[in-house]
């Protein structure tokens, strides 16, 4: 049997990694700037996160939600505290597009109405509802259209408050991401992120905050939404969570009211995935990675805005996209190939940057120095 060939690849077969190293069948070193996709948040087999892995594994990886598994409600109350939301609940599950899935089945259970609210340039996933609200058509089957979704331009107050005054009583829910990441790091402004909140308010309307990739600390908040001072109805999460275990989760807030049968998944909240989620929690609270996070994010800000030939610096934190002119599109590509740097991309001519939120300041230096010089050899 040959693999579906779905993956656009490098020819590069990982075997190891520590920290932000990781290293290919060869032994040769790489740099890793690019987190796996945003997944490794705590670095690379983070000494803490073998531990408690290989410990619950010894004891019980797996069993299903019929029984009692206190590791979820010790994830919940570590997570509630460290996002500031005590009393919103926890349905976990194993994705971020299962996240977005239930978050926007959950709003239409609560309000009882059809119609979404997206918005340009959005990705949130390729399960039927998730995919529906992305806007990305190549990647939507005909199966998934929906005239239920309606896009809207992105930080467009004009176009978000007509819509609400056109059918602001048929709009189940508003799903925004905090920053923008497949979309190219465009970040949310706070006046926009107010404005949804206050007319959720007014129309009965919920608010979900898609957290997959830019929230668990991702930009020095816990969500990156919270730079806007306002609380979302749900918030989504995935891929920093288990720094690579795979696991998914929607924190609710107590306005909904659960009911058995309403969302379920087999594998979601089982005790190895628990593990995975609190040990990462635990890192970012005893190493501060927040804190670590905001302030390299920072520096690694101000420095790449001195950069001549770069068009453009976006996002906050350790979620940062670098806009280059076209003429130097293989900066990329030059970066992993001759510097052995990983890094990300949001369309051909944006290098994104999904560090794990402890890199150091010596690490933010080797990737500066790197593009320095791969930006004078273009
Ligand atoms: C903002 C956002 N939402 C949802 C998803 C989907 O997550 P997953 O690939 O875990 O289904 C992603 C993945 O890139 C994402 O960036």
């Amino acid at each position: 049997m040959d693999l579906f060939n779905v993956y656009p690849i490098n020819p590069i077969n990982i075997v190891r990694a520590k920290g932000s190293s990781v290293w290919d069948a060869a032994g040769t070193e790489y740099l890793d700037l690019y987190g796996g996709h945003a997944v490794i948040s705590i670095g690379h087999s983070h000494p803490h996160y073998v531990e408690a892995l290989t410990a619950q594994l010894n004891k019980i990886g797996f069993y299903s939600n019929s029984v009692e598994i206190p590791l979820q409600k010790q994830l919940a109350h570590k997570l509630g505290e460290m996002s500031g939301k005590d009393d919103y609940a926890l349905f976990l599950c194993n994705s971020g597009a299962e996240a977005n899935e239930n978050a926007l089945k959950l709003a239409s259970f609560h309000n009882g109405r059809k119609k979404i609210i997206a918005f340009t340039n959005s990705f949130h996933g390729r399960t039927s509802l998730a995919v529906a609200t992305t806007d990305n058509p190549a990647i939507v089957a005909p199966v998934n259209q929906t005239e239920n979704v309606v896009f809207l331009p992105f930080n467009d107050e004009e176009a978000l408050t007509g819509a609400f005054q056109n059918f602001g009583d048929e709009i189940a829910a508003v799903i925004i991401e905090g920053i923008q990441g497949v979309g190219g790091i465009r970040e949310a402004s706070i006046a926009f992120l107010r404005l949804i909140r206050s007319l959720c308010d007014q129309y009965g309307t919920v608010f979900i905050a898609d957290a997959v990739q830019c929230g668990y600390g991702r930009t020095g908040d816990f969500y990156s939404q919270d730079y806007a001072g306002v609380d979302a109805d749900i918030y989504s999460m995935a891929k920093g969570m288990g720094n690579g275990f795979p696991i998914g989760a929607i924190s609710i807030s107590p306005k909904f009211k659960a009911s058995f049968g309403m969302l379920g998944t087999t594998f979601g909240g089982n005790h190895l995935a628990c593990a995975a989620a609190i040990a990462v929690l635990n890192v970012i609270k005893e190493e501060d990675l927040l804190t670590n996070t905001q302030s390299v994010g920072d520096y690694l800000l101000t420095e790449l805005k001195k950069f001549d030939r770069v068009k453009e610096v976006r996002g906050r934190g350790l979620m940062i996209g670098i806009v280059l002119p076209e003429e130097l599109v293989s900066v990329k590509r030059d970066l992993l190939v001759k510097n052995r740097i990983f890094t990300g991309e949001a369309k051909p001519n944006i290098i994104r940057i999904l560090p794990a939120l402890n890199i150091t300041r010596d690490i933010a230096d080797t990737f500066l120095t790197a593009l320095d010089e791969r930006l004078k050899a273009v």
